[in-house]
């Protein structure tokens, strides 16, 4: 491999694996992470998102195989990979009696950041942040999701080539949440790589151009969002109230079976034209208002798919 392709490459996990006990956190994962994506790794609650992080970023040590983030074995050399990359864990790393302010300038001069620059860099993330009016409030006393933007304008304060991001937007308010996806796309376009984990699917979709969708620590499957969907499920999704017995009757007449998908009450119903079970469905309920929604399959539906409740018809 030429030094040129090493350096597209910017995340290289080659089959890590980490115990806890004797419970599997991480079992013979890999991927790839290119120079200058969005990737997101998405997966059920415990299903080793963040000990997947941690191992990239270095405070976790896998039991077996290899992590090389910009071609170092972060194993080895920690501190060489780390001063060129930015991190927002899952817990917050904040100095909680210092302001936002002294915590980014602490943060700064940690990496050789020195005045004006300090000083620009600080003002320009509070104010991306809207951290303004608490610039100078100790960290402690700040609500919890400001306390995430600080951590995230922490990470930005190196101005990384590589941003690892653990569940960034949780706690965040909708106007923030759309600030920081806006400077995720910006510092894309110039370049930076994102590694990042979300619980929301529509962020996922919007943001990434990759995501890996894991589960007991194993890649169930890695790909563009919209590719994923194409390939698991059919294009548009019937969403239904009706009990498990209800269902025969109102699929009756579709050849063949369509892939459906149950949580609860809510049934979801995946084909490629929804009109004629629609139809079907408003036939039978005669007038009655059943609650019955169409719209087109999204990452949602493949991740509940791949990690959550039996699909039946098959993925
Ligand atoms: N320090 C630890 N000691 C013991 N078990 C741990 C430790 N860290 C993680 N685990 C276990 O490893 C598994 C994976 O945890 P991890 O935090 O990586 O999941 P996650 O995908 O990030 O979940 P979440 O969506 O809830 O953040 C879980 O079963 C968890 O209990
Ligand atoms: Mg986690």
């Amino acid at each position: 491999m030429g030094p040129r392709t090493e350096s597209s490459i910017i995340v290289e996990a080659s089959s890590v694996s980490k115990r806890f006990g004797a419970r599997p956190a991480v079992d013979q994962l890999s991927l790839r992470v290119p120079a200058g994506v969005c990737y997101g790794l998405l997966g059920p609650n415990g299903a080793g998102k963040t000990t997947t992080l941690r191992m990239i970023y270095g405070v976790t040590r896998p039991d077996s195989g290899t992590v090389r983030v910009f071609g170092i074995d972060i194993g080895r050399d920690p501190r060489s990979v780390r001063s060129r990359l930015g991190v927002t864990l899952q817990q917050n790393v904040l100095i909680e009696e210092l302001s936002p302010e002294e915590n980014l300038r602490v943060f700064g001069r940690y990496h050789l950041i020195r005045e004006p620059e300090l000083s620009r860099r600080a003002h320009e993330l509070i104010g991306f942040l809207e951290l303004g009016s608490h610039a100078k409030v100790p960290v402690r006393q700040l609500s919890g999701g400001f306390q995430r933007r600080l951590a995230i304008a922490l990470s930005l304060m190196n101005r990384p080539e590589f941003l690892i991001l653990d569940e960034p937007t949780t706690g965040l308010d909708p106007a923030v949440r759309l600030a920081l996806w806006s400077r995720i796309r910006d510092l894309k376009a110039e370049g930076t790589t994102a590694l990042l984990t979300t619980h929301y699917m529509d962020e996922a979709q919007r943001l990434c151009d990759t995501v890996a969708i894991i589960s007991a620590g194993k890649v169930m499957d890695e790909g563009a969002p919209s590719d994923l969907i194409a390939q698991r499920l059919a294009r548009e999704t019937v969403e239904l109230d009706c009990s498990p017995s209800e269902e025969p009757a109102l699929l009756n007449g579709l050849s063949p079976t369509p892939q459906r998908l149950r949580v609860g009450r809510r049934l979801m119903v995946y084909l490629d034209d929804a009109t004629r079970l629609i139809e079907h469905i408003r036939k039978l309920d005669q007038g009655q208002r059943r609650s019955l929604i169409a719209r087109p399959t999204n990452l949602e539906d493949v991740f509940l798919a791949l990690t959550g409740t039996s699909l039946e018809g098959g993925v």
